[in-house]
């Protein structure tokens, strides 16, 4: 692998950042309000395309991370920026936030589903039924999964939101390429 200084990322590590970043968007948007209430009133919820888009998107961005997190491992060396001090920690601090989040969303929607006996329903027909080792887990009944869930998503937004100031921020401000970074290469006429 090329260890050489570099001041892109590589094409696939753009991929996954911009794939993950509209992914999340969409399946925040379809975020299903008034799930509770709907199975309280009975509705199977594979009838519904926003609870059934909303758990397949939710999916392919825990794949996306998994997948992320690989070929971080494998991948060319990634550009690399000095930054003063309070920027640096505080751009490390919501990276980290950033991929608990991307982990905690999909837990805590297994573990919401799991506690209150939900199934997991999503494009395709694929249907869980039941999810027993969460149901009698210890920690099912420590929270209301699903209000921790919602808070989640809210949070990865906001946080999503800031990343994305700070990104403009370097460019417009600072113009030290991180922006550019993680921009494809215009091609050279
Ligand atoms: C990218 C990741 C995800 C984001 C940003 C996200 C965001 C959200 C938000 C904001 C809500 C609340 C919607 C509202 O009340 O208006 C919600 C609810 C819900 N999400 Fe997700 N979600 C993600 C992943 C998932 C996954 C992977 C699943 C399923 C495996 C899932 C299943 C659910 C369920 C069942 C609810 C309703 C929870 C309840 O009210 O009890 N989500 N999600």
């Amino acid at each position: 692998m090329n260890q050489q200084p570099t001041s892109r990322y590589d094409s696939f590590s753009l991929f996954l950042h911009w794939s993950t970043a509209v992914v999340v968007t969409i399946a925040f948007i379809l975020g299903p309000g008034g799930f509770g209430r709907l199975m309280r009133q009975g509705v199977d919820p594979a009838t519904r395309s926003d609870i059934v888009w909303h758990e397949s998107l939710g999916m392919l961005v825990l794949a996306l991370t998994v997948l992320r997190l690989a070929w971080m491992a494998l991948r060319p060396a990634a550009p690399q920026f000095q930054l003063s001090g309070w920027m640096h920690w505080s751009a490390k601090l919501v990276r980290i936030a950033l991929w608990v989040l991307l982990f905690a969303l999909p837990v805590t929607a297994f573990m919401a589903l799991g506690s209150e006996g939900h199934p997991l329903t999503l494009l395709g027909g694929v249907r869980i039924d039941r999810m027993p080792f969460i149901a009698e887990s210890r920690v099912a009944g420590l929270a209301d999964w699903g209000d921790v869930h919602q808070f989640l998503g809210d949070a990865i937004m906001w946080l999503a939101g800031l990343h994305a100031i700070a990104a403009i921020f370097h460019h417009v401000v600072l113009k030290d390429g991180v922006l550019m970074a993680m921009l494809p290469r215009r091609k050279s006429r």
